[in-house]
């Protein structure tokens, strides 16, 4: 499990004063809003006798837990036990573990690995350019996959599929008998230029302009981050943006957006790119929740490998390399 990076877990407008539980890797977290409307994060359940917190309450920056009203401030530490009657010998170990925790674009972020002292204080998600500039206008929508995080993640990757797996929409009359693709890697992106396996015009009726200098293109930002940005032409382009968060084994949840930089408001184009995303997407889930095994093998020898997997390939090797050094921190 990567602890060590940043998860979306919620949209921004969800997370309010009543705390929110989320899964991610198997582990419960509970975030919350304190009454100055910061987003605050630590471990789901009480170091007293283990209640859930979610079914808590907040109070200005505390978090009082419902069995026996312990309060913890946005620090995790137990600031009173309600039962010592005002003495304050609080137990040495009854401070929760907390998290970083921030909002950036349209959703709320979790960092999973504990908190850390040296951290700097501007630290957040890397995301896309598209996602936080005001020349974007951004539909954001949720889905859950029942699948796990890297075949999930390996999909987004593998454009020899779409001729199989989209032959309506972005594998239309594509030949799929072509080299390719053309890709790039640095340490932790992998970029990835879609044709000859995606036509250019991938939603009728807004089309597509490939030119030498704009041309389709997917980015990963490992382990969690991706964009596929389509030139329409003159500086214009529509993105999908998608972000996946591993929360079972098999359960992943994605949080995505489409987005545009023309014709920003048009509510009819924003619910034509979101139900084309979602009809894709639909015709993927049902493909990547039934592989098997659930999680891919890190030994590359178990499963067959041809040239088109490059950028999976890749982003397999990426997520081992990754889980060892943190293994070893
Ligand atoms: S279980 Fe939380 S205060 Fe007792
Ligand atoms: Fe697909």
């Amino acid at each position: 499990m990567i602890r060590g990076a940043w998860y979306a877990v919620t949209q921004r407008d969800n997370l309010t004063t009543k705390p929110m539980k989320v899964t991610i890797h198997g582990q419960d977290y509970v975030l919350y809003r304190d009454e100055k409307g910061m987003v605050c994060a630590g471990d789901a359940y009480c170091p007293h006798r283990g209640c859930d917190l979610s079914l808590g309450t907040v109070e200005g920056a505390e978090l009082i837990c419902p069995f026996h009203g312990w309060r913890f401030d946005r620090d995790g530490r137990c600031t009173r036990v309600p039962a010592n009657r005002g003495v304050w010998d609080v137990p040495k170990n009854a401070a929760r573990a907390t998290y970083e925790a921030c909002e950036k674009a349209e959703w709320v972020w979790l960092y999973t690995a504990p908190k850390r002292v040296d951290m700097d204080a501007s630290t957040e998600p890397d995301l896309f350019p598209e996602l936080c500039s005001d020349n974007w206008t951004r539909t954001p929508f949720r889905a859950t996959w029942h699948a796990h995080f890297v075949r999930v993640v390996e999909s987004v990757l593998d454009v020899s599929h779409l001729p199989f797996v989209h032959p309506q929409t972005t594998g239309a009359g594509v030949n799929p008998e072509v080299d390719g693709p053309e890709y790039a890697l640095t340490s932790n992106r992998i970029l990835i230029h879609p044709k000859p396996f995606a036509p250019v015009h991938p939603m009728e009726p807004v089309e597509a302009v490939e030119t030498e200098d704009e041309r389709t293109e997917i980015e990963l930002r490992a382990p969690n981050l991706w964009i596929i940005r389509t030139p329409m032409g003159d500086g214009n382009a529509m993105c999908t943006f998608l972000t996946f968060t591993p929360c079972e084994t098999q359960t992943t949840e994605i949080f995505g957006a489409v987005a545009r930089n023309f014709d920003m408001d048009s509510p009819l184009l924003d619910e034509f790119h979101l139900s084309h995303t979602r009809f894709v997407m639909g015709q993927d889930q049902a493909i990547i929740e039934s592989i098997r095994p659930v999680a891919p093998p890190y030994d590359l020898h178990r499963e067959a490998h041809v040239r088109s997997d490059g950028p999976t390939v890749h982003y397999r090797a990426m997520m081992r390399t990754w889980l060892e050094e943190e293994s070893l921190r």
